[in-house]
């Protein structure tokens, strides 16, 4: 089955932006003349000041540098705002679709104009100014997406904070970046659920002490506390403040924001992106791969917590001038068929979601999907992992119904936009495979030792040879880290920390994390974060993580855990062990399995062999491997004697 090979749909080729013949020409100048391309790419977007200066980059160890447009000037929000108030200032620019059913909201260029404005004037009132960060930890509201545009249009660098993490991952955010402004909500609703965001940000400010000011956003209108002094209300602060701000003049280089991602050790790192490089290329990677057209009705469903949600719910489609959709609620509330609805009352022709989700709905039963109409969607896309051919021939037939191209879009909140994914009238794609890179992206295999993999067919890790503009360009506040992390383990180029599979057509295949990241439902979690919070539990000595494969989250989270002498394991402990993972992180890292172990495997210098701990998560322990450097090989046998996955 993996080894089909499906033609671009014909009413997809007959209209497409993008051909075959264009894309082979393209991704030629592109890697042959980046400069030329660029330049010409740049043109896309609205400059204050067009760049002269287009690329001035080096991957050389230790000297990293990456600058694109360098002399530019620009706002993102009168690019993504402003620029399309001329033809389109009563057309629908975001399409709010609530977490009932009954609940929606269509807000059109005009009205955004006048509430970034408005939300732009409020952070300005309260201290806010260029290049100061503000922590936004807020549902999937309208005014998460007012926030972000208002600190681009102030020049203020937003990180936007997923709303399901906990209160320590939200101080721990806040203090790294020193925000003395959060903008928050009274609390979310997802899933008929309500979730305590303003108690959260209450029990974050114990420990995060740059905090001035609080910007609650009345959303459940449920009681909560406020703190005088520091606590403002956005509808009381917005009475009155102006409908117009003048947008900042921003460097093609100053930053845009920082969002946090997981690393394979020590705690998340600031992922920093820049204007310029990165509005020129979400915009064009969101009109090239969706091959986007005017008047399209486009829905990614991912949250604006995560990079997907940046680039893919906001910046490009905006930049673009599209109607984008943002859906506060989850894929089975109030049932299983909530998608395919959304995607028929709102007409949607692009859609965009997660191998997890698909799999999730796959799992629920054919009926919810194959009730629905869907005859509006054209373009189908999938993000965040490796999706699973049997997930990708199911979405292909029950929801595209054959008639759709499917994207698969493999790229990191590192990278910014698109790196490796078919464009839907040009791209044969195979099930399972993100298929050929994106204009100016040059992948590369690389094997253990760092040689180049020359021949076409290939397995290694994957590398980029070049910079591309939306690439990160440092870890906030430590650029060291950032250079060692992407840049040191193979030399000149940019290390992903994927494993990849080129075959003999040239087609990439991701085969997923080379290091110890997990993706548990398409979100990344650093085994060491998870670690480190149960090592902290008074009853735990020791702990490692590992993953294993897990039917609908691609990967589940297995904990081996060494006890405290005294300490007793059982059920309860367990439980309560999950509960303390899930304050400290959040849900998202909640642990699947956990085994109580005696003693890890460790060499004699103690550096644990997570490859055994691997294997024994996967059940797979008949080739262990070398086990003779183990300092204690005993304890393998009382690891795989109370294995927790059967
Ligand atoms: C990691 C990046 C980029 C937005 C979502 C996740 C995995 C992502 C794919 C894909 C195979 C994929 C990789 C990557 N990944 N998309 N289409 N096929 N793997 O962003 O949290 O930065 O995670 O997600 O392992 O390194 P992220």
């Amino acid at each position: 089955m993996s080894s089909d090979i499906y033609q671009p749909p014909k009413d997809i080729v007959s209209r497409t932006l993008t051909t075959k013949d264009q894309y082979d020409a393209l991704y030629a100048q592109s890697v042959n003349d980046p400069e030329g391309f660029w330049k010409e790419q740049a043109k896309r977007i609205d400059w204050m000041k067009e760049p002269t200066k287009i690329k001035n980059t080096t991957f050389e160890y230790p000297d990293v540098s990456i600058k694109w447009f360098e002399d530019g000037e620009l706002n993102v929000s009168v690019n993504c705002i402003d620029r399309h108030l001329k033809d389109r200032a009563d057309e629908t620019a975001i399409i709010w679709e609530g977490d009932e059913p009954d609940t929606d909201e269509h807000i059109t260029y005009a009205q955004l104009h006048r509430r970034v404005c408005r939300f732009a004037n409020v952070l300005k009132e309260l201290g806010v100014k260029k290049g100061d960060r503000v922590t936004i930890y807020l549902p999937m509201i309208p005014e998460a997406a007012y926030a972000m545009l208002a600190c681009t249009r102030i020049g203020a660098v937003h990180s936007v904070v997923f709303g399901g993490f906990s209160p320590e991952a939200l101080a721990g955010r806040i203090n790294d970046c020193d925000s003395a402004v959060v903008v928050t909500a009274d609390e979310g609703r997802r899933g008929g659920k309500t979730v305590p965001l303003k108690a959260n940000v209450d029990e974050a400010l114990k420990h995060a002490h740059g905090v001035e000011k609080v910007l609650v956003v009345e959303n459940t209108g449920n009681d909560i506390k406020m703190k005088g002094g520091r606590d403002v209300w956005w509808h009381e602060a917005a009475t009155g403040v102006d409908e117009f701000c003048k947008p900042e003049r921003m460097n093609a280089e100053d930053p845009l924001f920082i969002l946090y991602t997981s690393g394979s050790t020590g705690t998340p790192k600031g992922v920093l992106h820049t204007t310029g490089g990165y509005l020129v290329y979400t915009s064009l990677t969101h009109e090239v791969t969706f091959d986007y057209k005017q008047g399209d009705i486009y829905w990614c469903t991912a949250d604006v917590g995560w990079v997907t949600g940046h680039s893919y719910i906001l910046y490009g489609p905006l930049a673009n001038g599209a109607t984008t959709l943002m859906f506060e609620g989850v894929p089975n509330y109030p049932d299983a068929s909530r998608f395919w609805q959304v995607c028929d009352k709102h007409k949607v022709n692009i859609f965009y979601t997660a191998p997890t989700a698909i799999r999730a709905l796959m799992g629920a039963g054919d009926e919810y999907v194959d009730g629905a109409d869907l005859s509006s969607l054209r373009i189908l896309g999938s993000v965040g992992e490796p999706i699973n051919p049997e997930a990708w021939e199911w979405y292909n037939k029950h929801v595209g119904r054959g008639k759709c191209a499917i994207v698969d879009t493999w790229w990191q909140t590192e990278t910014g936009g698109f790196m490796i994914t078919p464009l839907p009238g040009a791209t044969p794609t195979k099930p399972g495979s993100a298929t050929m890179p994106f204009y100016g992206v040059q992948p590369e295999i690389l094997d253990q030792e760092g040689n180049v993999q020359t021949d076409t067919k290939a397995e290694g890790v994957l590398c980029i040879k070049d910079s591309w503009p939306a690439q990160m360009r440092t870890v906030y506040g430590d650029h060291k880290r950032f250079v060692s992390t992407y840049f040191e383990t193979y030399k000149g180029y940019y290390f992903s920390g994927d494993g990849c599979r080129r075959d003999e057509d040239g087609y990439y295949w991701i085969t997923g994390r080379v290091d110890d990241v997990l993706n548990v439902s398409g979100h990344r979690m650093g085994t060491a974060e998870i670690e480190s919070s149960l090592v902290a539990h008074d009853k735990v000595s020791e702990a490692a993580v590992v993953g294993y494969p897990h039917d609908v989250k691609g990967q589940g989270v297995y904990c081996y855990v060494t006890l405290m002498s005294g300490e007793e394991p059982s059920e309860e402990l367990k439980k309560e062990l999950r509960n303390w993972v899930r304050k400290e992180i959040g849900p998202i890292a909640s642990p699947d399995l956990i085994q109580f172990a005696p003693g890890l495997p460790k060499t004699r210098s103690g550096k644990i062999m997570r490859r055994i701990l691997r294997k024994v998560a996967e059940n797979d322990f008949g080739s262990l491997g070398d086990t003779s450097t183990l300092a204690d090989p005993s304890v393998v046998d009382d690891l795989i004697e109370n294995r927790a996955n059967r």
